[in-house]
């Protein structure tokens, strides 16, 4: 991990009109010429300004926008017959976003529309009525085809109705102007905090769950991070807010993220480079969300530790033992509750203070509200992972019995405590043995379609890969079972 100064400083990108060569991102669908667009324009002027290049996907087009040097106008493609699309939507929305003021739009394939002026008027006036309610002041059109080169750097006498530049001429034109209405860059305010509001973009086919820990990199610097809260999803096309309780691809939410570690930081709209961040999958290292800051949020930096006199440490004094937890995962029917029943007692008769979690038990009281999609197991555990943290700092050796079928929240709750306290204990019986001990009736209910999304039938399980300990639980009786997860403690110095 990198580390730079306490504070981003000034935005370090230099003022456009300043700017011997000005880039500008040809932005668009690919499948509708915009690589092509981008060629003939490069063609046009050579080596000289402005620069062209193609932003097709959002990932790379945000990459190319935040990158320190001037920022890129934004030339945005869309086709006559095909009409606005969503992308032309999410580019300009991100582009707001990033505190541009200023679009430019090529209407490409007018010559499958026979050139006609009412259609480009439409799309006109439809893309400007858009660009107006995301505060963009500017928006200039221009009709073209990239067939032949009609109106891209020379006049079309097939466009004559069309009394304004060609493309290339006003881009060159506009190069000239300021971007946006960003404040004088080098006094941007910057930020610490250890969370904000920020635009996410999610790109992966796993869906977001809130609590969910992911790596977050901004500015070279890199910490965990989650999604506290999404305040609301924003439909693309139509900028309608809705509720939603998890992200799926390509979905744009505006959310609330907290950071393990404080971050420097500007809003996006003043400092794109240090305001857009990504999200990365902490396993596989992937790419899974990109992210515009919209402020930071002062709830944490009024909170404060308190350091009290009488610690976890002088609390596991007090009842003589090392505190730990205990975590059984498996199967509904697996077994995890009765063999952690079964440890309990013995704890107790060896005079050891102890204390249990249950799923089903957990579930009529703190965590009522919480039922079995995926984004509420992971709440499920991530609040359960917090009392047992609890639980281990008052001292207690304790036991949690939960289901957790994801290993990105059980390594979670692992890294909540301290090296060695979290005991990772897999209650591994087959489905065909659960199912035959069905011992609530519930996977018969589940079979007969009445419980949906039960775990092993249509809601997934992901076995640990690496357990601390991992219990035979088809072949074994509780007591045997129970006794190997003693002799671990012992092995581990706990008892
Ligand atoms: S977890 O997946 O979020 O960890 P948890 O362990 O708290 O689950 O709760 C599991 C218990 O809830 C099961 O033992 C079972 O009795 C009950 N249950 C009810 N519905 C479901 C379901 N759809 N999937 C799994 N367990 C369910």
């Amino acid at each position: 991990m990198r580390h730079t100064s306490a504070t981003p400083g000034p935005c370090l990108q230099p003022a456009p009109a300043l700017s011997g060569h000005l880039p500008v991102l040809v932005s668009g669908a690919p499948d509708i010429g915009t690589q092509v667009l981008a060629e003939r324009l490069r063609d046009a002027v050579g080596s000289g300004s402005p620069s062209f290049h193609v932003g097709e996907h959002p990932p790379h087009w945000l990459a190319r926008m935040s990158d320190s040097g001037p920022q890129p106008r934004v030339l945005l493609v869309v086709d006559a017959q095909r009409g606005i699309d969503t992308e032309a939507h999410r580019f300009g929305l991100l582009a707001s976003q990033l505190g541009i003021r200023r679009l430019l739009l090529a209407v490409t394939g007018m010559e499958r529309m026979d050139w006609r002026e009412d259609v480009f008027a439409r799309l006109r006036h439809q893309y400007r009525a858009y660009a107006e309610r995301l505060g963009i002041e500017q928006l200039t059109a221009i009709p073209l085809s990239l067939k032949g080169d009609d109106n891209i750097v020379e006049p079309s006498g097939r466009l004559s109705w069309y009394q304004g530049p060609t493309l290339l001429a006003q881009v060159q034109a506009e190069a000239k102007l300021p971007s946006g209405e960003r404040p004088e860059a080098a006094d941007a305010p910057s930020q610490v905090s250890d969370q904000f509001a920020a635009h996410l973009l999610w790109l992966d086919d796993q869906p977001l769950y809130p609590g969910r820990v992911y790596r977050l990199r901004l500015n070279d610097r890199e910490v965990d991070a989650r999604v506290s809260e999404i305040k609301h999803l924003l439909q693309v096309d139509t900028l309608e807010r809705m509720a939603a309780k998890r992200l799926r691809r390509d979905d744009l939410a505006f959310c609330n993220l907290a950071l393990d570690q404080a971050l420097p930081f500007n809003a996006a709209g003043e400092c794109p480079a240090t305001g857009t961040f990504r999200l990365y999958e902490r396993t596989q290292d992937t790419l899974v969300a990109c992210g515009l800051i919209a402020f930071g949020l002062r709830r944490a930096t009024n909170l404060h530790r308190h350091a009290m006199k009488v610690d976890k440490a002088s609390r596991a004094a007090a009842n003589a033992q090392k505190p730990c937890v205990l975590w059984f995962t498996g199967l509904s029917g697996a077994g995890k509750s009765t063999v952690a029943d079964r440890v309990e007692q013995r704890l107790q008769a060896a005079g050891k203070r102890t204390m249990l979690l249950d799923g089903d038990n957990v579930r009529h009281g703190l965590n009522r509200d919480l039922g079995f999609t995926d984004e509420d197991r992971v709440e499920n555990i991530r609040r359960v992972g917090e009392v047992s943290k609890l639980m281990v700092e008052a001292g207690l050796i304790t036991l949690a019995s939960f289901i957790s079928p994801f290993r990105s929240e059980r390594r979670m709750v692992r890294e909540l405590l301290e090296d060695g306290e979290f005991l990772e204990i897999f209650v591994d019986a087959p489905l065909e043995v659960c199912e035959a001990r069905d011992p609530k009736g519930l996977y018969k209910k589940a079979r007969a379609g009445a419980l949906p999304n039960f775990t092993g039938i249509d809601s997934p399980y992901e076995p640990p890969q690496a357990p601390d300990l991992r219990l035979p639980a088809g072949e074994l009786d509780a007591d045997t079972l129970a006794g190997q997860v003693i002799d671990l403690l012992r092995r581990r110095g706990m008892l």
